[in-house]
């Protein structure tokens, strides 16, 4: 389904009472989040180095973190001071788990703090690169690494005395105590940010305190996830049948080609084709899942249904719940004429919707990805085999299992599809229009070897008309609108600053080829304050 984080059209599917189901068995390294910017990059960093790694509250009960099983615990950096009031604390105990820590920035403030050390303002903050000195370069932490090097810094306090214990193991200007550890105990901090690629050598650090730190071994790799996936898989539903939900889009496409290698004939796809995809999508999911990957794919075309019900409908809302609403009653027909007997669900959550709707709820999770609307008496239990990893990992997984590069590295694209570009009525001669269009910019984004690089790029057809001349003659046509953002993750975005010469290209090739099409404009609106859709 849509990689977007709000969908109105949800893939097909629901769950009451959802057994979750999570495929990494591996001990983490935990990385407590005290509210720092870059706590999902730590976790990011040890999984590059191959650990398995993941995001937890600062403030989890200590018992929750030790049923964790931690192979080693990050404190990550956090915006308050630790003198401040209400400033997050770290309880005592954590350091006497016998488990490894690594406290960064406000976390190695929180160290010093909790084992008797002493914080101060020392009245130099130090924000950026600085220049470091390692004062022990036999250390855990610098083992092999340069006597001098760059490091990237953000803080005002600073550890001014190290804990007993502890030794200094690097230092700057302004922050005597830039790094120090107990070898014995297992305790590490460092002031700066080893996490940024403003620190060169800061994964080195990283793999230091993991490898040698921790005693882990890089054996968290794409073969060894897919491989305890698939386990997992196996030993959660046995024999009975799975159904998921298709879209086309990367996170339900590599749900169902894992979920299709762990338990082949016992998944049924049901791809539900609202008429309102990209041209050529419907016949590459086909490609893909049926032909390709041999898999059992129930494909519901549906185009009359949706165009009707749409017809004379132009309020943006009133169309994604009609395609909403249209969506699941389909789903539910399919699924009690000939998936009755299924139990399973797929769903293609990601790490990222778990750490944001909280750990802990998975009732949270749920309405945040909207997979709620199935009736009552349809209870599935969801398979989630994504849950555990980034957008980047998920598209590794899809490579090493064969998914085309057009599905691994697609861009997303909103559940209701192109009734969201279409300003005004949606009919089929609008829409084939528009599919030209917008085909014609895909095609041209990919010649430009942008489509990877940008975040999401499409055209718009809005509800006015225009006049031009073509060959000696007065057009009353319609203009396209093309729009091509840029985006970490669709919350703000930036509009692309697209060369010359491929907006050039677009502008002809689309005015030319596409019938009743006289004119296109670039959008350059940011978002805020427009959004990237234009319904
Ligand atoms: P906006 O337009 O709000 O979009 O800036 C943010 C992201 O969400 C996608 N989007 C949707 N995805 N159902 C979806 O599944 C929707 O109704 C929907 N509306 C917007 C949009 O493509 C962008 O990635």
């Amino acid at each position: 389904m849509p990689e977007a984080p709000h969908h109105a059209t949800a893939a097909a599917g629901a769950s009451s009472g959802a057994v979750t189901f999570s495929s990494t068995a591996e001990a983490p390294v935990v990385v407590l989040d005290y509210g720092a910017q870059y706590a999902q990059l730590i976790a990011r960093r040890i999984r590059e180095c191959h650990v398995y790694s993941e995001i937890l509250p600062h403030d989890i009960p200590i018992e929750e973190l030790k049923a964790r099983r931690p192979a080693g615990i990050v404190l990550s950096g956090g915006p308050k001071s630790v003198h401040s009031p209400g400033a997050p604390s770290a309880e005592p105990e954590l350091f006497a788990l016998g488990v490894p820590v690594l406290g960064i920035c406000y976390g190695q403030q929180l160290m010093a703090r909790s084992l008797g050390g002493e914080v101060a303002a020392t009245g130099i903050a130090e924000f950026g690169k600085t220049d470091l000195n390692v004062e022990a370069p036999s250390s855990t932490l610098f083992s092999e690494l340069p006597p001098q090097q760059t490091v990237w810094m953000s803080h005002n306090d600073a550890v001014v005395t190290p804990p007993d214990g502890f030794r200094v193991t690097a230092s700057t200007s302004a922050s005597p105590v830039a790094a120090f550890e107990d070898p014995e105990r297992r305790l590490f901090g460092v002031q700066f940010h080893p996490e940024v690629a403003h620190t060169p050598k800061g994964t080195e650090l990283l793999k230091n305190f993991l490898y040698d730190g921790c005693d882990l071994l890089p054996t968290w790799t794409m073969t060894s996830i897919i491989e305890s996936a698939l386990e997992s898989i196996r030993a959660f539903v046995g024999d009975e049948r799975i159904v998921c939900g298709l879209s086309g889009g990367v996170d339900s496409s590599v749900a169902a080609a894992l979920v299709h290698r762990a338990v082949g004939d016992q998944l049924t796809c049901v791809f539900v084709d609202h008429g309102l995809l990209r041209q050529g999508e419907a016949e590459q999911v086909e490609d893909t899942f049926r032909r390709h990957l041999k898999m059992d794919l129930i494909h519901v075309k549906a185009a009359d249904r949706f165009l009707e019900k749409l017809s004379g409908v132009t309020d943006p809302e009133l169309k994604r719940k009609i395609i909403g609403e249209t969506f699941i009653r389909l789903f539910e027909e399919v699924a009690r004429d000939e998936l009755n007997d299924a139990r399973f669900l797929v769903q293609g959550t990601l790490y990222p919707d778990v750490i944001e709707s909280g750990t802990k709820d998975a009732a949270k999770i749920k309405s945040h990805h909207n997979v709620g609307g199935l009736p009552e008496d349809m209870r599935f239990t969801l398979v989630e085999p994504l849950r555990n990893l980034f957008k980047d990992e998920v598209r590794r997984a899809g490579e090493e299992l064969g998914l085309p590069e057009e599905i691994v590295w697609r861009q997303p694209f909103p559940g209701p599809g192109l009734a969201v570009r279409i300003i005004g009525d949606i009919t089929a001669e609008r829409l084939d229009m528009l599919r030209a269009a917008d085909a014609i910019v895909l095609e041209e984004m990919k010649r430009a070897d942008l489509l990877r690089e940008i975040w999401q790029s499409f055209a718009v057809l809005p509800a006015v008309r225009s006049v031009g001349v073509m060959g000696d003659e007065r057009t009353y046509g319609h203009p396209i609108v093309l729009r091509a953002v840029t985006s970490d993750d669709a919350m703000t975005a930036d509009w692309a600053r697209l060369p010359y010469d491929l907006l050039e290209r677009i502008s002809n090739r689309v005015v030319n080829e596409v019938p009743g099409v006289n004119r296109v404009v670039y959008d350059i609106t940011g978002k805020p304050p427009g959004t990237i859709e234009w319904e």
